[in-house]
């Protein structure tokens, strides 16, 4: 078991070393790999730093090249680096596509995300590698070997949906993001988070979709006892297009202005959303309360009582006491 992990680390690394190699010197890899880096504005020092890279739009680039050094074909399936057809042939999984490698936090790759250039409705946007040896999915969050040190430092978490959120911010100096990856938080990914801070700011994309996953799931990371608090974005903008629209300043002070703890940016929501109706208003202090209450520390759950009561023009009283 030990050496298969240890074996499949080694050719995880081979294949990231390929990609990047692709990226930089071949024809291909900086017409278009390159260019679209280019475009979306990440420099050659971001991209080194998260090490990403390019795969050829051919079958068997990596393939090729793996057995060319004497890898085992087995062992590259295993990887999730090929597929095998019906009838045995081996091909590539990754096959023109911008490469993101995802590093666990001892800073190994232990999979890929694979963007296409151009989005059309044929093909999904991104793959990833599948559930291997050493990569599980609900486990990971994307960028946390580059983000760890300063998310201890400045003792706080961001947490973005996807790949281009987390290097956007990083090269704009805003370093301690993550990413979820597009999937709902997982218990795993917050005791990662927790090993490094108690506090997290959800920076979801500003759209509707954005919105109610940030209502999902965060009553889990209450429960853990992370202070939790959420950040919005104007509609259709993502963390990554907004910083690179308003700049590093701009954007710092557009998360000052507002982040809003976890518990009021849900009751403004779920109010906004409930409008005059007092049945709707009813259930939306239920649903408040019902968050509140998962929240281990006493005082924590006292104060957020409290500033509730106004907010939902409740009595403390008649809130703590639904609570129980
Ligand atoms: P860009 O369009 O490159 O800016 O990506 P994005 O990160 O803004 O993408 P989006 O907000 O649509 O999705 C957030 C994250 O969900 C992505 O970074 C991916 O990790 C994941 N994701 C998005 N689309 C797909 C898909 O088609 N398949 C899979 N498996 N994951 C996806
Ligand atoms: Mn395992
Ligand atoms: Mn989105
Ligand atoms: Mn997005
Ligand atoms: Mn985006």
């Amino acid at each position: 078991r030990q050496n298969e992990r240890e074996s499949l680390y080694i050719i995880l690394n081979f294949a990231k070393s390929f990609y990047q190699e692709t990226l930089t010197h071949t024809e291909e890899g900086q017409s278009i790999g390159l260019s679209y880096f280019r475009e979306r504005g990440f420099t050659n020092p971001t991209i080194e730093a998260f090490e990403l890279g390019y795969s050829l739009d051919q079958w068997g680039a990596l393939l090729e090249e793996a057995q060319r050094k004497g890898y085992n074909t087995a062992l590259l399936e295993k990887a999730g680096l090929v597929l095998a057809k019906d009838g045995g042939k081996v091909y590539d999984r990754f096959r023109g596509r911008v490469i993101f490698p995802i590093h666990n936090v001892a800073g190994r790759v232990i999979a890929f995300g694979a963007r296409i250039l151009k989005t059309d409705k044929s093909q999904p946007k991104y793959i990833n590698s599948p559930e291997t040896e050493v990569y599980h999915k609900s486990q990971v969050l994307y960028g946390i070997f580059q983000a760890k040190q300063t998310i201890r430092q400045e003792d706080v978490c961001y947490l973005t949906e996807g790949y281009t959120d987390v290097i956007s911010l990083y090269q704009a100096g805003i370093k301690n993001v993550v990413a979820s990856s597009g999937t709902s938080l997982t218990i795993e990914q917050i005791r990662l988070i927790s090993r490094f801070t108690q506090n997290v700011t959800i920076l979801y994309d500003g759209d509707a979709a954005g919105i109610k996953a940030a209502l999902r799931g965060l009553d889990m990371v209450l429960e853990e006892g992370l202070n939790v608090s959420v950040a919005t974005f104007p509609d259709g903008d993502d963390p990554d297009s907004y910083v690179r629209k308003v700049g590093a300043e701009a954007f710092r002070d557009h998360l000052r202005r507002h982040t809003l703890d976890f518990i009021t940016f849900k009751a403004d929501a779920l109010l906004r959303e409930a409008g005059d109706n007092p049945f709707k208003r009813a259930e939306v202090i239920a649903e408040v309360v019902g968050s509140i209450v998962k929240i281990p520390d006493p005082i924590k759950r006292q104060v957020f009582f409290r500033t509730t009561s106004q907010q939902l023009q409740v009595d403390e009283q008649t809130l703590i006491s639904e609570g129980n």
